[in-house]
């Protein structure tokens, strides 16, 4: 077939369809028909999702609704009993070890309260997943990209030789991201990442999160409980209930829908709090425009 014939047969007759411009990247992440079983208890049965690019999707549901290992079955470290999960167009749950090589080097992961090695420095903890994919790299070398992600991810210098136990619970989130931005990721999970943090610490996190995301170009997969995140940074939000996503959009786009759990979520006294601490933020915000 030449170009022009391949052109025509694409474009189905009027407009051409360009090559040069089309988006033939994958999506970020595609899941379907997904069951994870553990003994007889299913916590996922044929659950489907898809995540946007560079969308801040947060994934929310109640507490052992199978948030974590949803997460844990994307990058390959709880094996599905059923479906299919591609990340960038690799099957995950039959790829041949190089080709999911290939792949675990485009993601970074904030695990569920941090997981930072305790016997190593901030710098240590995040050279681990570059001595892993990059063994040739020198230590000095290392010690440089250390050092960038952990200002990048907005801790002082200095916290890049302090070990876990001389950080605050904040730095210790910080850390954790500068390792899970240590590969230059495309794709970022995050679990949990303000659980535990005071209010302002967690608002500080989520305006990083979203800066990130923006300046890098990222994808984000976010577990969360806080609303005030949702509000604040999320593109879109799956919500995680009777072993399904059951729904997956913009919160007004949920609020339609009638489901009693995601009713009582999002119409609680806590998402009306929120909602105000959000309108408020957007009305400060537009204040200091005026003034700039
Ligand atoms: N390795 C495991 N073995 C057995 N049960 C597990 C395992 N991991 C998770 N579970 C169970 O699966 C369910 C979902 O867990 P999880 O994904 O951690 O929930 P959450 O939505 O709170 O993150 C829970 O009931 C949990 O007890
Ligand atoms: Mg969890």
């Amino acid at each position: 077939m030449t170009d022009e014939e391949q052109t025509t047969e694409q474009a189905g007759g009027d407009a051409p369809f360009n090559w040069a411009t089309a988006d033939t990247t994958p999506v970020p992440i595609r899941i379907s028909g997904l069951t994870n079983r553990f003994g007889d208890f299913a916590v996922h049965e044929d659950l489907d999702l898809e995540v946007r690019r560079g969308e801040i999707l947060g994934v929310v549901g109640g507490s052992g609704t199978g948030k974590s290992v949803l997460m844990r079955s994307i990058i390959g470290l709880q094996i599905p009993d059923e479906g299919t999960i591609e990340v960038f167009g690799h099957d995950i749950t039959a790829a041949e070890p190089d080709e999911e090589i290939g792949v675990r080097n485009r993601w970074g992961v904030l695990f569920q309260g941090g997981a930072l090695f305790s016997t190593l420095t901030v710098a240590e903890n995040v050279e681990v997943p570059l001595k892993q994919f990059y063994p040739e790299l020198s230590q000095e070398l290392l010690d440089e990209i250390a050092r960038y992600k952990v200002v990048l991810s907005g801790l002082p210098e200095e916290a890049a030789s302090k070990y876990p136990s001389e950080l605050s619970g904040g730095m210790k989130k910080r850390a954790g991201l500068a390792r899970a931005l240590a590969l230059d990721p495309e794709l970022l999970f995050l679990d949990e990442p303000t659980a535990g943090l005071d209010p302002i610490g967690a608002a500080k996190f989520d305006e990083l999160t979203r800066e990130l995301t923006d300046t890098l170009g990222l994808t984000v997969f976010l577990i969360t409980h806080d609303l005030d995140t949702l509000y604040a940074i999320c593109d879109r939000v799956a919500v995680l209930a009777d072993k399904k996503v059951i729904a997956v959009g913009t919160i007004p786009e949920l609020l339609e829908t009638d489901h009693p759990w995601i009713q009582e979520y999002f119409n609680g006294p806590r998402a009306r709090a929120a909602v105000a601490t959000h309108q408020r933020g957007k009305a400060l915000d537009n204040d200091d425009s005026g003034k700039a």
